[in-house]
């Protein structure tokens, strides 16, 4: 045979598989029902190109995951391809990822909400796509405020009054396991998140401004915590000071109870089919300090961003291109309250009826409070430790809010002047 012949006959053979068959890998969050979701999409995607995908499960609490990333990448690793990013993290792994901006056309890029598209990219590098946008909410118990006459409540206050009248009704009526109110108050980033919750939509801040100043010692933000205090041992189970997402979300869809903080996924398993909230749990806006302030649920964007170290480059682009875009972001939103961070999306009607909540808690996606990751940079995991410790020992009764918010301020004070931002 010629060597043209055999190069034809080659290509020939070759023509019903993949231009060149690749395994990458993935990495999937175990957070409720978040890794068959997202490996539904990573299938979907191998059957349709023919390369492979290795799926690493990471764990439903995410900040566990950032040490193992950490590790990967400092070492350089080839083991890591597409990598599942919190918003938080962009800014401490940015040096490790690839600049996306090359490899995707800008119209790719622009589908997505200008908010997550900056919310993914330092110093003009694109280095983490937007995957899902997410909010922290109040899912309530529809039936049972429905019972007791109570309309949703707008402020802590309210909540705070509605949780313990509801919870004091169930009890008395036999169901001695009911709480009035669950969050996450374990001592982790979840935390960092339901504590900027309450001190934001007090009046209090987001521990640092957007300027870089710290504003976390002040008189509305230590109101906030205190009422946080008062919440545990009443409406909220001492338990929950260990509670992290999940933990807290079997307490409420085991119908124990009335009122949970979490994000949209808790839409998606607690009204799966066959579930037993099903058609009994309304989604609103978190409560505010007062009237006037905002509703301040955290902002939890989820971006996709590629090692710097990978030997899989090309693959790794056509999964990442494949699980952000539009058919796959549809796709998560109906099966799992993925919210879609493609603006297109929210015209779908699709996505309109399997996410009803995106109407009734506009609020919550519109008046978003921000960790301070973007101006602290790769100080923020130090920021958000020092923070979150403080929270706990106030809810655990160890410090008054005040002085433990005193000595934060000079935690952070040291801490910014080692990290010059
Ligand atoms: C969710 C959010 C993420 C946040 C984490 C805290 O995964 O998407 O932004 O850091 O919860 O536990």
């Amino acid at each position: 045979m010629s060597g043209l012949a055999g190069a034809a006959a080659l290509l020939l053979a070759n023509a019903a598989l993949p231009a060149r068959a690749d395994t990458v890998s993935l990495f999937c969050s175990s957070s409720g029902s978040e890794y068959e979701i997202c490996k539904a999409g990573a299938d979907a995607w191998a059957r349709q190109t023919g390369n492979e995908v290795r799926i690493n499960k990471m764990p439903a609490a995410w900040d566990e995951a950032l040490p193992l990333y950490q590790q990967l990448l400092s070492a350089q690793s080839t083991d890591a391809d597409v990598l599942l990013l919190d918003v938080v993290w962009v800014g401490l792994l940015q040096k490790n990822l690839l600049d996306l901006n090359a490899d995707l056309s800008k119209d790719d890029i622009a589908q997505h909400f200008p908010a997550t598209v900056a919310a993914g990219t330092v110093n003009g590098r694109l280095v983490a796509l937007p995957w899902y946008t997410d909010t922290g909410l109040m899912f309530y118990r529809k039936d049972l405020l429905a019972k007791y006459g109570k309309p949703v409540p707008k402020t802590w206050a309210e909540l705070t009054e509605t949780a313990k009248a509801v919870q004091d009704g169930e009890r008395a009526a036999g169901n001695k396991d009911i709480w009035g109110y669950v969050w996450q108050g374990k001592s982790y980033e979840g935390l960092t998140c339901d504590a900027i919750e309450w001190t934001a939509s007090s009046g209090g801040g987001t521990i640092i401004d957007d300027k870089g100043a710290i504003t976390i010692d002040n008189a509305k933000a230590a109101g906030a915590l205190a009422l946080a205090h008062g919440w545990v041992g009443s409406i909220t189970p001492p338990g929950a000071l260990n509670y992290d997402e999940e933990g807290s979300r079997s307490v409420f869809e085991t119908g124990n109870a009335v009122f949970l903080r979490n994000w949209a996924y808790v839409w998606g398993t607690s009204q799966a089919a066959g579930a037993p909230l099903v058609g009994k749990v309304g989604v609103a806006a978190l409560p505010v300090g007062a009237a006037g302030e905002r509703s301040s649920g955290c902002m939890g964007t989820a971006h996709l961003g590629i090692s710097k170290y990978t030997r899989h480059k090309d693959a790794a682009l056509s999964l990442l291109h494949f699980l952000a875009g539009k058919d796959e972001q549809k796709r998560r939103a109906i099966a799992g309250a993925y919210n879609p961070t493609i603006a297109a999306l929210y015209d779908d009607a699709d996505v309109l009826k399997a996410l009803p909540f995106l109407k009734d808690a506009e609020a919550a996606f519109a008046e978003s409070a921000v960790r301070p990751s973007a101006i602290t940079g790769s100080s923020y995991n130090r920021v958000s430790q020092a923070f979150f410790k403080a929270v706990h020992g106030v809810l655990g009764g160890d410090t008054e809010a005040g002085p433990a918010l005193k000595t934060l301020a000079e935690d952070l004070a040291t801490i910014k002047a080692a990290g010059k931002w």
